[in-house]
């Protein structure tokens, strides 16, 4: 018998994949396996009994991988799972920033009530006139799992595409649609693009690599989506930015102080893993890594 502890709440349609081997437990001292979703990690102890992590979810920023790997500790993430969510939650963020759509509902919410909301819907509607997606150029920086599905959905869509990857591989390649148009150097694509979406993985050497020179290379009035980690983003740079108009918008799935009251800065927060369909795919790729870890010594997207 295993013990496998969950922290935060993991879908129990993954965990019905356990076999009858497994328990679960909200004690971590006792787990074999612990399936963990954004729960910060980094201080916890860990018991001699623990064998891996399963992250269910694409980043493992949260996870003290170093600790982990000291202490023979296997940890897992669930790559694709959660992706197509992911995509959808930023196109819904692109169109809708686009079309004003946040200022808007913001606004038509200061009519409930009034008799003549009609007209001034009429009258003051026109401040929320935005622009059409199709036709534009997006840059989409980062062609992992969600950068390749948000390129290929973009281009449906009818924009003009542009992928940049650092490490572009065979796979992602085989994934993109044809009329996505692949560079290898960002100085190539973030000058044409009207919106930039940013797909790559929270490490150390991508902590705040969207900073003042990469803006910089942007077109002004640039709009930047975030829907990776916040901290791949430079603040006081993103800031600056924002003021000077370099940055027209910011759509961004992450809620962080002294930037979600600047104009143009819409917010969600951390969504867009958040869909049945993502939560139970995750959970049940976690389930199987963990079981087959444990039972056959299989590492698979470890
Ligand atoms: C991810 O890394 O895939 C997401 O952060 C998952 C989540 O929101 O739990």
């Amino acid at each position: 018998m295993y013990n496998i502890a969950t922290l935060n709440k993991i879908s129990p349609v993954g965990l019905a994949h356990l076999s009858d081997k497994y328990t679960v437990v909200d004690d971590v001292d006792s787990a074999t396996g612990i399936l963990v979703r954004s729960q910060d990690m980094k201080e916890m102890d860990f018991s001699k009994s623990l064998m891996t992590i399963a992250r269910a979810g694409a980043g493992v920023n949260n996870i003290p991988l170093d600790r982990c790997a000291d202490q023979g500790i296997v940890v897992f993430n669930t790559p694709g799972a959660n992706a197509n969510a992911v995509k959808e939650l930023v196109l819904a963020g692109m169109l809708m920033s686009a079309r004003n759509v946040p200022a808007a509902i913001k606004w038509a919410a200061t009519l409930e009530g009034e008799d003549d909301a009609a007209k001034k819907v009429e009258k003051g509607k026109g401040q929320f006139a935005g622009s059409e997606i199709a036709g534009k150029t997006l840059g989409v920086f980062g062609l992992g799992a969600i950068g390749v599905l948000v390129a290929n959905a973009a281009a449906e869509l009818g924009m003009n595409v542009i992928g940049y990857d650092a490490f572009f591989n065979t796979k992602s390649a085989h994934n993109l649609c044809s009329c996505v148009k692949v560079v290898e150097d960002p100085k190539d694509m973030l000058p044409l693009c009207d919106y930039v979406t940013i797909h790559v993985p929270a490490m150390d050497a991508t902590k705040g690599m969207f900073n003042k020179d990469l803006f910089a290379q942007m077109k002004d009035g640039v709009t930047l989506l975030n829907y990776s980690r916040d901290k791949l983003v430079n603040e006081a740079d993103l800031l600056a930015a924002l003021d000077s108009g370099k940055i027209g918008k910011y759509t961004t799935d992450f809620v962080t102080d002294g930037i979600m009251c600047k104009e143009g800065v819409t917010y969600t927060p951390h969504l867009g893993a958040s869909t049945k369909e993502a939560e139970d795919n995750c959970a049940t790729m976690a389930v199987a890594e963990i079981m087959d870890y444990i039972e056959n010594g299989n590492v698979v997207n470890s």
